[in-house]
């Protein structure tokens, strides 16, 4: 049947712990041009989707991407998933040099050590990393994928009759659709409920990740236990207020995110250094806390009391120059949708880039 829709455009869908997000791009006059997106934010406390039991049946998720896709009037037949990070189990492991089929036969052996449930229920995927910049060795990246989560998804896509396209790390997405300086880069990827941290060579080459379960949400927690106030008055207080107003809302703020970055990112960020034999140059935030007022200083002065370090830049993620922007989007896109779809919009640039 002959149609006029989309055929051809790519289309990337973000389920995250308590938003949805679909990003539509297109091959235009050679160049990559965002089409039309959609977001949705779940109810404060109503969680899409988390590591473990209370997260929205795959039916739900499927009407809420139909109402989404009808809604913003697309017609999606093909698309991407980005996996979350906090489904999987991901971890870089150092082996000797060797050959890529030895290694195809070496890797299998050495995830079980670091993957904690049976074997069989995840689908184990490797990506050879490069060399260790010290020694003889190469480092490898191991992620295993639960079968339930695969599942999942497709029972989501077969819900919605689309086909998939292909699955990938989200991380890879991430990398996808920013711009990264020729510096090694640490991303910083604070959601709701989770966190990856992953840092890139100067060359973008992807060196290390790891997850973490902290995000938005516990602030809002903590914000709401402290105020006794509900969670919705604590969200606002949270985005209204941020790093910069109310020194009580900072103070808690600093609780939770202060910690992560000097031990978690702190460490991540010496690790690397000592592995790679260079600093990391530039930390790149990402995810809705990007957003969060005074975040850049407040990152900033956090890992300089920690670490003595003054030669970090940290700054909001930028839009990879692969995607343009037709002129009718651009103002509300830069200014508002950009962080929310920039996951979305790296899982549909895979068809192209
Ligand atoms: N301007 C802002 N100030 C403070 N916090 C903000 C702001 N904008 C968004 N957030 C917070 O960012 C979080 C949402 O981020 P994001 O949309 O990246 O999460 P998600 O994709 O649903 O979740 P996850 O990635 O954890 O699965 C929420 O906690 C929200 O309160
Ligand atoms: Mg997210």
């Amino acid at each position: 049947m002959f149609s006029f829709f989309s055929k051809d455009n790519a289309f990337g869908v973000d389920i995250g712990t308590q938003s949805i997000k679909i990003a539509e791009i297109k091959e235009h006059k050679d160049k990559i041009e965002l089409e039309n997106y959609a977001i949705f934010s779940s109810e404060i406390g109503e969680i899409i989707q988390e590591q473990g039991e209370h997260t929205m049946a795959a039916s739900t998720i499927a009407e809420t991407v139909q109402r989404m896709l009808g809604e913003a009037d697309m017609s999606m037949n093909e698309v991407f998933f980005a996996l979350p990070s906090f489904f999987t189990f991901s971890s870089v492991i150092t082996v000797p040099t060797m050959s890529e089929e030895e290694l195809a036969e070496a890797v299998p052996l050495q995830a079980r050590q670091h993957v904690p449930v049976p074997m069989d229920s995840v689908q184990v995927n490797w990506i050879n990393l490069g060399k260790h910049a010290k020694e003889e060795k190469l480092n490898v990246l191991i992620i295993a994928i639960p079968n339930s989560v695969v599942a999942k998804y497709q029972n989501v896509a077969h819900q919605l009759d689309v086909e998939i396209n292909g699955f990938e790390l989200d991380i890879f997405s991430r990398l996808r659709s920013l711009s990264l300086p020729d510096k090694h880069t640490c991303i910083v990827d604070i959601g709701s409920r989770s966190t990856s941290v992953s840092i890139v060579d100067d060359e973008q080459n992807l060196r290390m990740i790891r997850a973490f379960d902290v995000g938005g949400n516990q602030i809002t927690d903590r914000l709401s236990n402290a105020l006794e106030i509900s969670m919705e008055r604590a969200e606002l207080l949270k985005v209204e207020n941020g790093l910069t107003g109310d020194p009580g809302v900072a103070s808690v703020i600093d609780k939770v995110l202060g910690k992560f970055f000097r031990k978690e990112v702190g460490n991540m960020i010496q690790e690397y250094a000592d592995m790679m034999h260079a600093p990391v140059a530039q930390i790149e935030l990402a995810g809705g806390i990007s957003q969060m007022k005074g975040i850049n200083n407040f990152v900033e002065d956090t890992l300089q009391r920690s670490q003595s370090r003054q030669d970090i830049t940290i700054r909001e993620a930028r839009p990879t120059s692969e995607l343009a922007v037709p002129e009718e989007l651009r103002e509300v896109f830069f200014e508002d949708v950009w962080h929310d779809l920039s996951l979305a919009i790296g899982i549909a640039l895979r068809k192209y880039v």
